[in-house]
């Protein structure tokens, strides 16, 4: 119901708005993710890249089953391209009604004949007589009222005048049509400018600029039209695509200098939408009932034990930390044996790929495993690293002590039982649990479930923490539902907020400053690095943790360098089970490496680009958060950059009364930004997903 109100008010709203052509479940994907409204699904693409003619050759099931995994995977509307209806009256009953139960949005039927033909082969198709055709829609909209229904008029196609399109179309709408769509094949759209001339605007009209498809979107827009689709792009541009790989790859049988121009399998997953797989397995694929937690936090004290102990056995790494490890490389992990370097400078960069063909290799197999971490899953693959004892009291206890201390908190600030560290989370299906720090004198770690409700919003005033720590997306969840619950200033601050995980801008971090009445640290910290480094409370500059891990950059030039801006390349000094030696983190950064050899990030880009290209122009992401997230009542945005155009989600915060005054300074504030760019706003309930991951600028 929801995508056919959402396909009519495309059709209803002032303006004009594109349908992007798709062929199967990815491309209506990518078309979602560009920021299309909604989507056409093409009868040819649908043929084509089943090896059939456009004739109606794939069957009208065969259609159906082919919209129904579609239509699954995106949120937004599609109009179904049911060419003729599938035959007379009858089968388009059939096909609406099984429409409705899939629930895509609307159809589109054209009066031709049965079986059809693509509108652009031959001439002077038959058309089908206006009496039946209306009938066909009649019955459409009889049998499935709140299916939106397109009647496709291809008149001026088939060779018949401007009068009887206009006509045609006037007997449509008549019948029930909610929207006409008036076809053409000239490559200028001479034709469509003369049907809207005519046309009395009784219902919208719809276009498909195949061949006039240089057209402005001005032109069409002041003549009147509502929706423009392009049915065939996406399908054209992948042929050729397509076409170009097999033939190089065909000739030179490698993929030496072919990669770069191709999707990388992380983006495979993504458009799947991997992580919600994930984020499922750790909710239904082991399941603790609640009355089972309670024994559980028993043993956990004393496995703490027994982890603290193998960390305190194992000499705190040296300045030499290093060496030793490179000799151990050398003599454990299959990677590195018989490699005979002697200093870091001397070993192979390695990426994220090459554990992903074999993580065994990186491996010394030295303890059993069982301490394992995954890596989430939505930048390639989940990487599975595994850890020693001491290794896992480091990443999970040993942390809690290095941040105190860079935190300038006195250990006797937390006192034993009492709660050190509060960790708010919302990724789906993870358990709520406490545990004690000796790390932090023996105060403990507690570990609460978001559920976006006034179940949240209790247990918050109820454990007051030294240290609030979680995303930042996770933190900010909490205040919008402390927010939503009237708690305007919390009853409590904790003496640090501790953010990791997920970029930090400087307006989110105002926003839980002020909230939380605390100063924010942002740690920057990974499956692969363990603690990498973090920021003071209140500053910028990462430090990194020189005990923990070595820091490279690689440069765009392809230099390894000590200081510089380029892709972090970390060692992990800490690791002894899996190990990273100059491993590729996918982290831009600007790194500092003093004559002492302590190292600092003055700036941290991570996955976030440092600036955004609009047309001719480049602005830092960095001044379009000072800019856009500081405004009155914004709550978050995100940036997504097209070719000609923009697209600004937004979101007014928790609270904000006017979010029409937002709406207007953000468009004063782009206007000065980007005076010759078009940005396209879109309201959005919620930005970053629950479980994080924020993107601010894609
Ligand atoms: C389709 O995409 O199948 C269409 C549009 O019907 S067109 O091929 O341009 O006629
Ligand atoms: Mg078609």
């Amino acid at each position: 119901m929801e995508k056919i109100r959402a396909l009519a008010s495309l059709f209803e709203r002032a303006g004009l708005d594109f349908l992007m052509g798709a062929h199967d479940a990815v491309s209506a994907k990518i078309a979602e993710d560009a920021g299309f409204p909604g989507v056409w699904i093409s009868g040819l693409g649908l043929s084509a890249t089943n090896g059939l003619r456009d004739s109606n050759e794939l069957s009208w099931t065969q259609v159906m089953e082919r919209i129904e995994m579609l239509s699954d995977r995106i949120a937004v509307p599609a109009l179904v391209d049911m060419d003729t209806g599938y035959g007379d009256f009858n089968n388009v009953r059939l096909a609406v009604r099984r429409l409705r139960r899939i629930g895509v949005g609307g159809a589109c039927i054209e009066d031709k004949l049965f079986p059809k033909t693509n509108s652009f082969l031959g001439s002077g198709q038959a058309l089908a007589e206006p009496g039946e055709f209306c009938g066909r829609v009649k019955a459409a909209k009889d049998t499935a009222a709140d299916v939106f229904l397109v009647a496709r008029c291809e008149a001026l196609v088939a060779g018949h005048s401007l009068a009887e399109a206009v006509d045609r179309c006037g007997l449509y709408a008549e019948s029930g049509a909610d929207a006409v769509l008036i076809h053409s094949k000239k490559s200028v759209p001479d034709e469509i400018l003369a049907f809207m001339a005519e046309w009395d605007c009784r219902v919208p009209v719809a276009v498909v600029p195949t061949k006039y498809s240089d057209v402005a979107p001005a032109v069409l827009e002041e003549a009147g039209v509502s929706v423009a689709i392009w049915a065939n792009q996406s399908l054209r541009a992948a042929i050729i695509a397509m076409q170009r790989l097999c033939g190089e790859l065909a000739q030179t049988r490698t993929m030496r200098g072919l990669e770069a121009g191709i999707a990388d399998l992380s983006q495979v997953f993504e458009l799947a939408n991997n992580a919600e797989l994930d984020a499922a397995k750790a909710r239904y694929s082991h399941y603790v009932p609640p009355s089972r937690e309670a024994a559980k936090a028993a043993e956990s004290v004393a496995d703490v034990i027994r982890l603290r102990a193998a960390w305190s056995a194992v000499q705190p790494p040296s300045a030499d930390a290093a060496k030793n490890l490179l000799t151990y490389a050398g003599a454990t992990v299959p990677f590195y044996q018989g490699v005979g370097a002697e200093q870091l400078s001397e070993l192979p960069i390695v990426d994220r790929k090459a554990y992903e063909n074999d993580v065994a290799e990186f491996s010394s197999g030295a303890s059993t495993g069982k301490y394992s971490l995954t890596s989430s899953g939505t930048t390639g693959t989940p990487l599975t690293v595994t850890l020693d004892d001491a290794s896992w009291y480091a990443v999970n206890y040993h942390f809690f002590t290095q941040i105190r201390e860079l935190a300038g908190l006195p250990d006797d600030v937390f006192r034993p039982g009492e709660l050190a560290v509060l960790f708010v989370s919302n990724k789906p299906g993870r358990e709520s649990f406490v545990r004690p720090l000796p790390a932090l004198n023996s105060g403990l770690y507690a570990r609460i479930q978001l559920d976006l409700s006034v179940r949240s919003a209790r247990a918050f005033t109820r454990l007051p923490a030294q240290i609030l720590y979680g995303k930042p997306t996770y933190l900010l969840d909490l205040r919008a539902v402390l927010l939503a619950e009237g708690i305007a200033s919390p009853p409590w601050s904790p003496r640090l907020i501790l953010v990791s995980g997920e970029p930090l801008h400087a307006d989110d971090r105002a926003r839980l400053t002020d909230y939380y009445g605390a100063p924010v640290m942002d740690a920057l910290a990974s499956t692969e690095g363990g603690l990498i480094a973090a920021t003071r409370p209140g500053e910028d500059c990462h430090r990194v943790f020189s005990s923990n891990v070595r820091l490279e950059v690689l440069t765009d030039e392809g230099a390894v360098r000590d200081s510089g801006v380029g892709e972090l390349v970390l060692t992990n000094l800490v690791y002894r089970d899996t190990v990273f030696l100059r491993y590729r983190t996918g982290d831009r950064a600007e790194l500092e490496t003093g004559a002492d050899g302590s190292q600092r990030l003055p700036h941290l880009w991570g996955r976030e680009p440092r600036t955004l290209r609009f047309g001719p122009r480049r602005l830092e992401t960095r001044e379009l958060t000072e800019r856009l997230g500081s405004l009155p009542g914004m709550g978050d945005f995100q940036i997504v950059s097209r070719v000609d155009a923009a697209l600004l989600r937004w979101m007014p915060d928790a609270g904000c009364r006017e979010p029409e005054a937002l709406r207007r300074s953000l468009r004063a504030a782009v206007d000065e930004l980007l005076p010759d760019h078009e940005v396209e706003f879109e309201l959005c309930a919620r930005i970053t997903p629950p479980g994080g991951k924020k993107r601010r600028f894609r």
